[in-house]
């Protein structure tokens, strides 16, 4: 099929920029182990994310591994199965039980009063995700977890930039884990970072990233390698220019959607929360069959035939892969919501390069009687 339309499109550095930053990288010979370019590249991202403290990671995955490696989680962590697969995996590899709970519809974020009804004794942690960027229940959930003493991590993998009235969602909870994977709306090829509240844990996390070396000759954990090396910092850096230029574009892209397909029976999708700066990484639609005419699959494979590749994000549910299906929280009735949704969703094609003719086409291919 020509003229294939991807779902997403890395977010690039000029390219003559990032050749200079590897010749000093060259020059320097100093290509990883909290390099100068790390460095720049934590300290300008605290500044754009408006968070006291970063650290840097290979991957989002990782971060997401060493937050409950830091704040020593066992026994059951709550969590949701609308979601990556990582956020489960990595209660998992911690040797916890992840438990599912439901989602709310009108953000696809973690229900708290299911948190609620899930804690059990063995509970010491939840782990909620700003699904697609849109804020988590926050202050809901964090009431719970101060009134039953649970630790709270935030797979915010989604949320780069995302703030609620001026402030980064990134500062709640104890931890929020960050992924800058190629799709994401700011990307260092693979890479992630995890954000805390202060030094102490900065410093614990920073061990933990390195091996669990405090120094040349002594270990205080036992760590792991995923610390982020000068060429990926320098590419960071220069991405981090032209990022509130990509969300402008992903903006402009979700308006020219929403305008198309309000009046299309069947479909829905968020709108923009008040007091909210949403970053545009996704635009999952939900298709109800009845109402637009065909299920999610018909159009999803229809757009396909036809070069256009949304994606089920996230279909299937975590909970129905065979790793985690036996769990008694796995159970489709305990899950509603997130199966009902999982069954509904379409991410459509969003990146900063997404020329107009393609927004129109795919608008076309959905709107097509
Ligand atoms: C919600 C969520 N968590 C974690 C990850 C893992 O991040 P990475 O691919 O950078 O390891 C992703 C990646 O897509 C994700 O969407």
């Amino acid at each position: 099929m020509s003229n294939k339309i991807t779902v997403t499109s890395p977010l690039l550095p000029d390219l003559d920029e990032f050749h200079s930053m590897l010749k000093e990288i060259w020059d320097s010979k100093w290509v990883t182990n909290n390099g100068q370019f790390h460095k720049q590249l934590e300290h300008a991202l605290c500044e754009y994310l408006k968070v006291p403290y970063i650290s840097l990671f290979t991957n989002g995955t990782l971060p997401l591994l060493t937050a409950l490696q830091a704040l020593r989680i066992t026994g059951e962590v709550i969590t949701t199965p609308y979601s990556f697969v990582a956020t489960t995996h990595s209660i998992w590899w911690n040797g916890c039980r992840p438990v599912f709970v439901d989602i709310k519809e009108d953000s696809c974020g973690i229900d708290p009063e299911r948190v609620e009804a899930a804690i059990t004794p063995n509970t010491t942690a939840i782990m909620p995700v700003h699904c697609y960027g849109m804020p988590a229940d926050m202050d809901r959930i964090q009431e719970i977890a101060d009134k039953y003493g649970l630790k709270v991590i935030y797979d915010a993998a989604h949320a780069f930039g995302v703030e609620v009235n001026g402030k980064s969602v990134l500062n709640a909870g104890d931890l929020s884990t960050l992924s800058f994977h190629a799709t994401k709306v700011f990307n260092t090829l693979e890479g992630g970072a995890l954000v805390m509240h202060d030094e102490k844990t900065k410093q614990r996390i920073d061990y933990l990233k390195n091996f669990g070396f405090a120094g040349e000759t002594e270990v205080v954990a036992p760590g792991i390698n995923s610390k982020m090396d000068e060429v990926r910092a320098a590419y960071g850096l220069l991405n981090l220019k032209q990022v509130d230029d990509a969300i402008a574009k992903r903006q402009h892209i979700v308006q020219r959607y929403r305008e198309a397909l309000r009046d299309v029976p069947g479909i829905r999708f968020f709108e923009d929360t008040p007091g909210v700066r949403h970053n545009y990484i996704y635009f999952p639609i939900f298709i109800s069959e009845g109402q637009y005419g065909c299920s999610r699959d018909e159009l999803y494979f229809r757009m396909k035939e036809h070069g256009i590749w949304g994606r089920r994000y996230f279909y299937p549910l975590i909970s129905t892969f065979s790793t985690y299906r036996g769990l008694p929280s796995a159970t489709p009735s305990n899950l509603p919501v997130a199966t009902k949704i999982a069954n509904e969703v379409i991410c459509l094609p969003i990146h900063p390069n997404l020329s107009d003719e393609d927004i129109e086409r795919i608008i076309n291919e959905i709107k097509k009687p």
